[in-house]
């Protein structure tokens, strides 16, 4: 009756089932996972944002593949502000940073060829390449004091069908930003091997300091063909409007092929709604008060933690950047251990490190976006049912 791609276990993992548990009872509990900005007390332009989807213009449909050209000029505006040089035609709209994975997948791989993803990461990518029929491979980042490419893993992942190679710029949960001598690098290994590079850069201005060494991918210009994709669910704080682009660029020959076929792949769809293709040029004129409210929690919420951690024995993982911090916890415990422990006892969220395919042992995932009490309170609860119980172990 079912494909197999789709015959996932969806049981509930043992976290999962205490947490709903817990809720059921109508326990008060602290989540830092919580990664929903509009869950996160920012103060959006709430008037501006209503009007600017409620334009007459939304009552007309005007199907166009690629997306307005309204739209993606402002897109490519913004791309000016930061100086790099974007074309409205070398911009693709989709509806969510996922669905412009699928429709790239749809177009560069046949069934069971390869795209090379970072470990650790994003778990989503997984699904993406399984409902894609993609087979996922990975490279390593390793971890110095500072997250980098092990090429060694990236160059030894290539086979005959591997067909690109996905950077996250910055990472997710890493926080690190790839530097310009790594890109490059990747660059020819793409080059080497005919590979496209995919590289999502939705958590590209939350960075947590200047970094001279730090790529500009898209503003590079590389030859090999790259997708560059972003969207305002990270850039805006706005997930639920629905809205991302992939940004096609390198060779003029390779760009006008792909965007051939991406207009028909997009055209099947038709996903990005009217009244949101609208407003975007109203709303890209707020990107700098919410991006600058969500750096400022984030930046906070990270001296907090490092604060309150201070001299213990968990070690907090240097960031550079994006939303989330990597803890790594006394490894009396497994990931998973700590996490249901510090939920039993103190009913605060984290998550396992395992998600996201840390390899460090006894690591948690946390995210910095939550309203500062709510994170102060949860990360000063944790702190100290971590140090009761790692020194009672270590008596
Ligand atoms: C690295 C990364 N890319 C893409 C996304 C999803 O973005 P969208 O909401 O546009 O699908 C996420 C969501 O957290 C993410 O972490």
């Amino acid at each position: 009756m079912f494909s197999s791609r789709t015959n996932w276990n969806t049981n509930l993992n043992r976290l999962a089932g205490l947490i709903v548990e817990k809720q059921l009872r109508g326990e008060s509990i602290l989540d830092l996972s919580e990664s929903n900005p509009t869950r996160c007390g920012f103060s959006y332009p709430k008037q501006e944002i209503i009007s600017s989807l409620t334009d007459e213009s939304v009552l007309l449909y005007q199907p166009e593949p690629r997306g307005f050209h309204s739209a993606r000029t402002a897109i490519a505006d913004y791309y000016r502000a930061l100086h790099v040089s974007v074309t409205p035609d070398q911009i693709v709209l989709t509806a969510s940073t996922s669905e412009a994975y699928s429709f790239l997948f749809k177009l560069i791989c046949n069934t069971n060829e390869e795209v090379i993803v970072p470990q650790p990461s994003y778990p989503l990518l997984d699904f993406l390449c399984q409902i894609n029929d993609v087979k996922l491979l990975q490279y390593r980042l390793a971890y110095d004091g500072e997250w980098h490419i092990d090429f060694e893993s990236l160059q030894s992942a290539f086979t005959s069908r591997t067909r690109a190679i996905i950077l996250v710029h910055p990472n997710n949960p890493t926080g690190s930003y790839l530097k310009q001598n790594e890109f490059e690098r990747v660059c020819a290994l793409a080059a080497e091997h005919n590979c496209a590079i995919i590289a999502d850069e939705v958590f590209q201005p939350y960075s947590f300091s200047h970094d001279t060494r730090r790529a500009s991918i898209l503003a590079s210009q590389s030859s090999v063909l790259l997708f560059s994709l972003n969207g305002i669910s990270k850039l805006l704080g706005l997930p639920q409007l629905k809205l991302s682009w992939i940004v096609v660029s390198g060779h003029p020959k390779q760009i006008t092929k792909a965007l051939n076929r991406l207009d028909i792949i997009a055209d099947t769809f038709l996903s990005v709604n009217t009244p949101i293709q609208t407003a975007i040029p109203k709303l890209l004129c707020f990107a700098s008060d919410i991006e600058n409210q969500i750096r400022l929690r984030v930046q906070t919420n990270y001296k907090l933690l490092q604060k309150i951690f201070a001299g213990s024995n968990t070690s907090i993982f240097q960031i550079e950047g994006g939303w989330y911090a990597i803890l790594q916890l006394p490894q009396i415990h497994s990931d998973d251990q700590w996490a249901e422990e510090i939920f039993t006892h103190q009913n605060v969220i984290v998550q396992p490190g395992h998600y996201y395919g840390i390899e460090q042992k006894s690591c948690i995932v946390l995210s910095l976006l939550p309203i500062l009490d709510i994170f102060e309170n949860a990360v000063i609860k944790m702190h100290k049912f971590i140090e009761k119980n790692s020194s009672y172990k270590n008596n």
